[in-house]
Parts: structure tokens; sequence; C-alpha cells
């Protein structure tokens, strides 16, 4: 008995690090396993808009078998975030250099505060919604084409919540939310709509060359963030940052990285920042300490 209980803290370790799991928010030390996350174009970022050039052949992006689909459709605990696989017929079409294909979904959102991953002008929203893909036109899988430096693509949604009336379609996942508290556990769902999931008007964003914001954060990602937010209610909000365990069995929350330097790089837009679309009527009525606290924190 004396030996079993020895033995279990070395077997959860052993646990976490082989499962692959050995990296915890918020960010420390992720550079010393995984050097690229201490390069020149990591993400997340905050996008300063008066900065933004607005580049037109961009062009609108364009979107192909990402309404309701059926099909059997994995949604687990990944100990860092919930993630859905996604089917290989939703792929984007126009506004990318090539067509990229989609392969999972996933979420970052914080705990008490705010918990999205890009900032924009200092402002941090309730959570963002993470859309990858894979550029299929020059490789034949998600697994070949995450080592290529131009093979992935994520969409980005900021989302705010409100009160009110939840979000039916971000229901469809988080209403699973309590069959996956621990990591490992999944279930399949047989309906994906994530097309309804986008902000209403999707036709504007930001756009530029940056990283995945978790390990190995290689720097091979073409990233699109969508101006408008999503919006889901506050009910929900609090369900995602309160219902899944990390490996460590603790509550998973503030799974979202600190924004990185811009460096050399450019932010674009598919759109004029500086005509319409402007959105600092919104950022006002966000909550003010953590707005005030996260803007130091985003001065690069
Ligand atoms: C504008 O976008 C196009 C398409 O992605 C790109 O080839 C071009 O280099 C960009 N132009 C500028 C000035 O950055
Ligand atoms: C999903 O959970 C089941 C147990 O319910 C497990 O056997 C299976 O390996 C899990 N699937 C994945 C992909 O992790
Ligand atoms: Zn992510």
């Amino acid at each position: 008995m004396r030996t079993f209980v020895a033995l279990l803290p070395l077997l959860l370790i052993l646990h976490t690090e082989g499962s692959g799991h050995g990296w915890t928010y918020p960010e420390n030390e992720w550079s010393e396993q995984y050097p690229t996350c201490g390069g020149k174009r990591q993400s997340p970022i905050d996008i300063q808009t008066k900065r933004v050039l607005e580049n037109k052949t961009l062009g609108p992006l364009e979107l192909a078998g990402y309404g309701l689909q059926d099909g059997e459709f994995l949604l687990i605990n990944n100990g860092h975030s919930i993630q859905l696989s996604l089917p290989s017929s939703m792929h984007i079409i126009g506004g990318l250099p090539q067509v990229y294909t989609a392969a999972q979904l996933h979420f970052h959102w914080g705990g008490e505060f705010h918990g999205s991953e890009h900032l924009i002008n200092g402002v941090q929203f309730d959570s963002e919604l993470h859309i990858v893909h894979y550029n299929s036109e020059k490789y034949g899988s998600f697994d070949e084409a995450q080592t290529k430096p131009d093979g992935l693509s994520v969409v980005t949604v900021l989302i705010q919540a409100k009160k009110g009336p939840d979000n039916i379609y971000y229901e469809k996942l988080f209403s699973h939310l309590s069959e996956i508290q621990n990591v490992g556990e999944n279930v399949t769902l047989n309906s994906i709509d994530v097309e309804h999931m986008l902000p209403h008007d999707f036709s504007n964003f930001y756009r530029y060359q940056g990283s995945l914001t978790t390990p190995p954060c290689t720097e091979n990602v073409i990233w699109t963030v969508l101006v408008e937010p999503a919006t889901i209610s506050t009910a929900q909000l609090e369900k995602l940052q309160n219902s899944i365990m990390n490996s460590n069995h603790q509550i998973l929350q503030n799974n979202f990285r600190e924004v990185k330097p811009l460096n050399q790089r450019r932010v674009e837009a598919n759109f004029s920042p500086k005509k319409g679309k402007g959105k600092e009527s919104q950022f006002r009525s966000k909550p003010k300490f953590k707005t005030a606290k996260r803007w130091q924190c985003s001065v690069n």
C-alpha cells in the first residue's frame, strides 16, 4: 500500500507527459521544449486597427460545405480545449491563396474575465473560436500539411457574451460539455452547422501571417480574424468556463495565450479599416478593469 501511494504522483506525471499534455496555461517556458514558440512570427497578436493596411485583392472569404451536415463528428476534451472534428467536405475556396480544407474547431476562454487570444486595439473578447484548415491544394492530409510553411489557415471568430437567449448553434456543442468533463472523454454529434456559428456578416476580416497558438507554435498559419463578433449568452459562457477539466483534474480556465509582438509583419484587411465598420462604440461597453489591465500587457 505504501508503495502504491508513493508511486501515484509519479504515474500521474508520466501519464501527463506521455500523452502529449506536457504543456499548460498560462504559457511558461513553452519554448524550452518547443523552440518555435519563441519565434518572431507568433500568434496571437493585438490588432491595432490604425496600422492595418487595406488590401483589396484579398477579396471576400468564400466558404463551401459550411452549412448543416449530417454525419459523425467527434467532440472531445483534449485537456487544452474542447475540439470538434470537421468533415473534409468543408472548404475555403476563395479569399486565400489556395483551397483549404477544414480539420477541426476548438475554443479559447477565460475564467473570471475575458479569454479571447486576439485583441482588437487592446480589447480582449470573452472567448474565441478557431476553425483550423489545411492547404488541401498542395497537401494530402492535415498531418502532412502541418509541418509545411504554407500548410495551415485558421479562421477566428471573436465571441462576446450577452445577457439573453442562448445561441442555439453554439448550444449544439455546449449542451454536451457535461459529458466530456474529463480529459479524453468524447461524444459523437450527428450533425453540425458551422456556418451558423459564424457572425451574420463575415465579409470583413483582418489577415496576417502567424503561428499556432499552442505548442509546437509552428509559424505556418495564415490567420483570418473576422471583424464582426459572434454572440452567445452569458449563461453559455459561464458553462464553457466551468465545465471542462484539464489533465491535472482542475477546471480548465484561461486557456488563451498572451499576445506576441508583430515584429516585421503587416496586418491587412479586405476592407477599408478607416471608413466603415468601425466597432469603437461596442468596445466602450466592455467591462473596464480587465480591459485596462490587458492593455498594459498588450503593448508590444
Ligand atoms: C494583397 O493580397 C494579395 C493576396 O493575398 C497578396 O498577394 C499581396 O502581396 C498583398 N498586397 C500587399 C501590398 O500586401
Ligand atoms: C472516445 O471515448 C471512448 C470511451 O467512451 C474511447 O474508447 C475512445 O478511444 C475515445 N475516442 C477518442 C478518439 O479519443
Ligand atoms: Zn486555438
